[in-house]
């Protein structure tokens, strides 16, 4: 199986717009290269204006599509509102908004300063919250339709998790808000979905959840039923489908990528995957002989 395959057909989001927030590294820089060879036109933000200058250069050669970088910090809304300025400047209009910055490091709790609580909330809701207000603001005013905005959650939004505590808040708001926007601004044609991904291996992730000898340690791979990580190219195949047209009615749906890593934490008895084969004869005549007693 080539988990690398590329699955629209050729041209399938030409004529669009994309703006890509954390666009320039990681997830984000793998979904934009995707977006570009599908024939749409990028705007990358993050706060490192010399990085996305960059990977523009670096993508535009690569795939012949168009990338404007722009730079922005997603906690303030000024500068939020200023990248949609200049986002309908450089490309006449934006179709998509993908939600995909995030910041993330793994403590217990009761280390973190609020501060440190603050700003993992403002950059993943705060800053998810301003662009997603600021766009969905001018989209109202133009009066343009068949807008979507796709946000980049985690599994844990459903469950919670420990040691990421602020993430876990952050990204359950940002589930709260794709569903209820999906129902509020559909009459003004917008369309609101969801990813919750797995483990896809980037630095700006391992680097902050599996520091130093972790990686060895906790290999993620084997907490996931399909005994491996996400190819960055599975991921950016359901992130082009959810912002084109063919997924046009998918309105508030959260679609899981992650080879059943959280329903294998989740299901009660699933740790029964370590009895061995053999030992499954004498559980099965144990059990039947306790029939009728
Ligand atoms: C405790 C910490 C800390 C740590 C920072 N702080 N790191 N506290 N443990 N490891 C505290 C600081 O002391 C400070 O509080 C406050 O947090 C803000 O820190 P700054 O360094 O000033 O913030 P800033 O420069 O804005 O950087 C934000 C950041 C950084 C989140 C801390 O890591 C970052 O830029 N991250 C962006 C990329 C990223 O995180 N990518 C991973 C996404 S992975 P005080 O009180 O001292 O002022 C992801 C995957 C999820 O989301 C699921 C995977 C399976
Ligand atoms: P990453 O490489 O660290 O990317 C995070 C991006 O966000 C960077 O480009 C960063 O750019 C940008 N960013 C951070 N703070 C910002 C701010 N205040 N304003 C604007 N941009 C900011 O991490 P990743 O692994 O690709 O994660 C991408 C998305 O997938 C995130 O939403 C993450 O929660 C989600 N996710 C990832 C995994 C995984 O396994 N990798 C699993 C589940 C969910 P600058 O530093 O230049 O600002």
């Amino acid at each position: 199986m080539d988990t690398s395959a590329k699955m629209l057909r050729d041209d399938a989001l030409k004529g669009k717009t994309i703006v890509v927030t954390g666009g320039g590294s990681g997830l984000g820089k793998s979904m934009t290269t995707y977006f570009l060879e599908l024939g749409a036109n990028v705007v990358i933000t993050s706060r490192n204006i010399e990085k996305l200058e960059k990977v523009k250069d670096e993508l535009e050669s690569l795939t012949g599509g168009k990338v404007h970088p722009v730079q922005c910090d997603v906690r303030h809304y000024d500068q939020v509102e200023n990248m949609v300025k200049e986002s309908v400047e450089a490309f006449g209009s934006v179709d998509v908004l993908l939600n995909n910055a995030a910041g993330n490091f793994i403590s217990p709790t009761e280390r973190l300063s609020a501060n440190a609580f603050d700003t993992i909330i403002d950059i993943v809701l705060k800053g998810t919250k301003n662009c997603t207000l600021a766009f969905g603001k001018h989209w109202i005013d133009v009066e343009e339709k068949n807008k979507t905005v796709l946000n980049i959650v985690t599994t844990y939004a459903y469950t919670g998790s420990a040691y990421v505590v602020p993430s876990a808040c952050a990204k359950a708001g940002v589930l709260a808000m794709t569903r209820s926007l999906a129902v509020e601004w559909a009459k003004y044609g917008m369309r609101f979905n969801a990813i919750a991904p797995g483990p896809f291996p980037t630095k700006g992730a391992w680097d902050r959840l599996l520091p130093g000898d972790l990686k060895e340690k906790f290999d993620l791979a084997k907490k996931v039923p399909l005994k491996r990580v996400g190819d960055h190219q599975e991921l950016a195949n359901l992130a082009a489908y959810l912002v084109s047209d063919f997924s046009a009615y998918m309105n508030g749906e959260v679609v899981t990528i992650d080879g059943g890593e959280w329903l294998k934490g989740a299901g009660q008895m699933n740790l029964l995957e370590q009895v061995p084969e053999e030992m499954w004869d004498m559980l099965e005549q144990m059990i039947r002989a306790k029939k009728g007693k």
